[in-house]
């Protein structure tokens, strides 16, 4: 993984994924370790986050590299009209890895083109987001004991998601039935239920949560993303179709865990949030532990 940008979870080969995996639990045993202390690290952001932001900040600090970056494109030079591709030439002087969010689908792509230094993809517009893809599977790894023939249920917005869309792609590989509920306006996008099909897996789809929960081992909830919306009109009619509650949950089975990439608006009640099966808190902090996994692999300093 050396050198190599993570632009989309197909980037990496299973092995590769399950090697990040193995490297991201011992960072859990041990998340202060002055490793990368000669590394600058570039967070871009073009779009808000406080997650992954943040996540990666704490992972790349831990390990004793220095951090720069903007949280707001408006604060940064491309409100003067600097393009994205003059914006990452700069950066590849200052920083030894770049990891940028940006709302374009591709744009992420098109960075590691022109870039002399590795990308990681913080999420491009409805496309990918690989670093959440990744805290997703250690997430569902640690609850479940492996990641094999699991019963995943996602539910919301799935055809703007870009955390399912990755999740999807990723979970092809552990031989996952996937059980997708949503709108008929927020369907999974047709090309990933082709690599659903292209993989010999099954996929059911539902409008109730209700028809699902019993069987799942995973209930991956997600926002509804407004602002992928370009009327919204459109949002309103949608926004809150899914609210899980605890009585969702009475019939459930014992392993099943929640997970949430986050923000929440409404779609999981605060009821659920003391609940055995609530697992989204847990899920974000194990998002530093990925990071610093991947900032190491990448930066070529563990192997
Ligand atoms: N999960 C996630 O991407 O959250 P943020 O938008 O807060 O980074």
């Amino acid at each position: 993984m050396k050198n190599r940008s993570l632009i989309s979870i197909d980037d990496y080969n299973k092995d590769e994924l399950m090697r990040i995996l193995d490297i991201a639990e011992g960072f859990e045993k041990n998340a202060r370790q002055r490793i990368l202390e000669d590394k600058v690290v570039a967070t871009l952001f073009f779009e808000p986050s406080t997650r992954t932001r943040l996540s990666f900040e704490s992972a790349a600090n831990q390990l004793g590299a220095r951090v720069i970056g903007f949280s707001d494109s408006n604060s940064s030079s491309t409100s003067k009209g600097e393009t994205l591709k003059d914006t990452i030439l700069t950066v590849c002087n200052y920083a030894d890895i770049i990891v940028m969010r940006h709302p374009v689908e591709g744009s992420a792509r098109w960075a590691s083109e022109v870039s002399s230094k590795p990308i990681i993809n913080a999420g491009d517009g409805a496309n990918q987001h690989p670093s959440q893809c990744l805290l997703d599977l250690y997430s569902i790894r640690k609850t479940q004991g492996h990641l094999d023939n699991l019963h995943i249920t996602l539910v919301g917005d799935l055809k703007y998601g870009r955390t399912v869309h990755s999740l999807v792609i990723a979970m092809c590989h552990f031989n996952t039935t996937f059980h997708l509920v949503s709108p008929d306006e927020l369907k999974l996008p047709h090309h990933i239920k082709q690599y659903i099909k292209n993989h010999n897996l099954e996929y059911y789809q539902y409008k109730n949560i209700e028809d699902t929960v019993k069987h799942s081992d995973i209930l991956y909830m997600t926002r509804v993303q407004r602002e992928r919306f370009a009327d919204p009109l459109e949002y309103e009619k949608v926004k809150d179709a899914y609210i899980l509650s605890a009585e969702h949950l009475k019939d459930s089975k014992p392993n099943l865990k929640i997970l949430h990439p986050l923000p929440r608006v409404n779609e999981i009640a605060e009821n659920v949030d003391t609940t055995p099966q609530a697992y989204y808190f847990q899920q974000a902090q194990n998002g530093v532990y990925v990071r610093q996994a991947l900032l190491s692999a990448i930066l070529g300093i563990v192997k």
